[in-house]
């Protein structure tokens, strides 16, 4: 009989440690110390990602080919672009699950990424409320507190 509770308590926390990674990744927030130059450079053409949200490699990826960025020219001067690259890569995620590199340098094609949208539409990412997966803001209402709990998530209906 005690064999048997072990083993179900090993199970119980198997699943326990499975579900970690989803629980921190309800929110990612800004980290407090972000620089200025980050909403400055960084938040013009979309919502400043908080850096927790890519991996270490990435981030200094994308900030190595700021010229040629998914389509836009996004350079900034040499300065400022060390001091940004200093701090992403600082509070870079680090999490098994997310420290991966991912294809495109995309926080969009990582593996909990899609892994997270499995149940989202093709159809629904096209709409014009939506217009990308890029645009998290577009359907997580607090997106720019860093919450993205799927009780906080209203999807535009077209
Ligand atoms: C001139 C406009 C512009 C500026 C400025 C800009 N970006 Fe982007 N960024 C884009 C576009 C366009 C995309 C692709 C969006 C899409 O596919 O929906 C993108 C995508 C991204 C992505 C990938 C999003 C995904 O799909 O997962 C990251 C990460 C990113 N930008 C970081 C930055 C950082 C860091 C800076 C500041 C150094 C920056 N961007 C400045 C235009 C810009
Ligand atoms: C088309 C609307 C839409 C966009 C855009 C979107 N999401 Fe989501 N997201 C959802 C939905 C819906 C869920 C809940 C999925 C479920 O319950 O199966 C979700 C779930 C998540 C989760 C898991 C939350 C939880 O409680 O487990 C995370 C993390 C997340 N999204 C991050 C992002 C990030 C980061 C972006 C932008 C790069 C983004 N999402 C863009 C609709 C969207």
């Amino acid at each position: 009989m005690a064999a048997m509770r072990f083993k179900k308590l090993g199970i119980a926390l198997a699943f326990l440690f499975v579900d970690i990674p989803l629980v921190f990744a309800h929110t990612i927030s800004m980290p407090k110390d972000m620089p200025s130059s980050y909403e400055a450079e960084c938040a013009s053409c979309h919502m400043a990602y908080p850096p927790g949200l890519l991996s270490r490699k990435s981030w200094q990826n994308v900030m190595s080919s700021l010229d040629a960025h998914f389509g836009a020219d996004a350079s900034i001067a040499l300065k400022t672009r060390e001091e940004l690259t200093t701090w992403l890569v600082r509070n870079a995620a680090t999490g098994k699950q997310f420290s991966e590199a991912a294809p495109q340098n995309r926080i969009t094609t990582t593996a909990w990424f899609m892994r997270e949208h499995r149940k989202v539409n093709a159809e629904v990412w096209r709409r014009s409320g939506v217009k990308s997966p890029s645009n998290c803001g577009a359907c997580h209402m607090d997106a720019g507190g860093g919450v993205f709990h799927d009780t906080n998530v209203k999807v535009p209906t077209q």
